[in-house]
């Protein structure tokens, strides 16, 4: 069972790009655990959706729609969100955009979108939920990715964008952490049935190749991430802020040139 780390018997969380993928694993697996859900995302659709699979569960889920780009959207939908249930225990900010694509074809938006969505977002989202995090206890969770460390060809503009968003982990961590906020992030390895795996490796026999590059032999699952964040979020890890934490089955252990080139081979580059 989930053990918040604030003193409230219900905990509060909020999943920015919570409506599919890893992210909606992740609220989906808090709602299970007997939290109170919102999830946020741009598609009013999706929002609606993913809000209804939580109810079903027996939750109480709320949505609202925002793009991560625009600040003041963003602001409202935490506003609203909290006047409504009051502060949150824990965030996940998840939202973030990737294709694949060389640096010397890619346009100035193209790389400018994913740094916006990506970084900047994860900025604003952090901004808007800091009045409203539940003091001490509320923890702060990025969901980052293996590119924010490890240069990888064709993704120049996740690479540039992820390291940002774990430094911006760092160094809120050290901002928040007076006043008992912790911030950390997650970085998922290769995960099965999602959009980011579809783009990077489009088909079935480049995702089996990368599941036999890991040590563990196998793609994660969004609910390897979910235990993860789980943990983080709890009284457990209630002296762990700053921290980036690989959940991967050791593929990262291969270090940049060995993880790029597989990389490079699945995108024919
Ligand atoms: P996904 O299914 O495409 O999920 C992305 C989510 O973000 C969706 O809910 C999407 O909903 C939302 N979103 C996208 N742009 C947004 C924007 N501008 N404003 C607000 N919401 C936005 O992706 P995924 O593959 O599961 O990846 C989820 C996270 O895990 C990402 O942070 C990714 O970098 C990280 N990650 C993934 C993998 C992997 O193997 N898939 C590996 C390492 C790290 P809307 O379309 O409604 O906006
Ligand atoms: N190769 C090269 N450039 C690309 C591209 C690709 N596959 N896909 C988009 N771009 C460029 C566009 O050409 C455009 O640049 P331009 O105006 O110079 O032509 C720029 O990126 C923005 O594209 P647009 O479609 O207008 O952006 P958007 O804001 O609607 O969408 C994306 C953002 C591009 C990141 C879109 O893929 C998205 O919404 N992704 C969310 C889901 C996702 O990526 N999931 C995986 C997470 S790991």
């Amino acid at each position: 069972m989930y053990e918040p780390s604030s003193q409230t018997d219900k905990p509060t969380v909020l999943v920015v790009g919570g409506t599919s993928g890893i992210n909606r694993g992740i609220a989906l697996g808090f709602a299970r655990s007997g939290a109170r859900v919102a999830v946020a995302s741009r598609s009013w659709e999706k929002v609606a959706q993913t809000v209804d699979e939580l109810r079903a569960l027996g939750a109480e889920a709320e949505g609202f729609s925002a793009d991560v780009r625009d600040a003041e959207a963003v602001r409202d939908g935490v506003v609203r969100l909290c006047g409504h249930w009051g502060p949150l225990d824990v965030v996940i900010s998840g939202a973030a955009g990737n294709f694949p694509a060389l640096a010397s074809g890619m346009s100035a938006n193209g790389f400018r979108s994913v740094v916006e969505i990506d970084l900047l977002g994860s900025f604003h989202v952090l901004q808007a939920v800091y009045p409203q995090l539940r003091r001490p206890g509320a923890s702060v969770i990025q969901i980052s990715a293996p590119q924010a460390s490890l240069p990888m060809i064709g993704q120049s503009h996740v690479c540039a964008a992820k390291a940002g968003v774990d430094m911006l982990t760092r160094t809120l961590a050290q901002e928040w952490g007076p006043e008992g906020i912790r911030v950390n992030s997650v970085i998922p390895g290769p995960i099965e049935h999602t959009e980011g795996m579809a783009r990077l490796a489009p088909d079935e026999s480049l995702r089996e190749k990368i599941a036999q590059s890991v040590p563990l032999r196998r793609l994660g699952q969004a609910e390897d991430i979910f235990r993860a964040c789980r943990f983080l979020a709890s009284k457990d890890a209630d002296f762990i802020t700053g921290a980036v934490l690989p959940v991967d089955g050791g593929w990262s252990l291969a270090g940049a040139s060995r993880v790029g080139d597989a990389l490079a081979e699945s995108l024919g580059l």
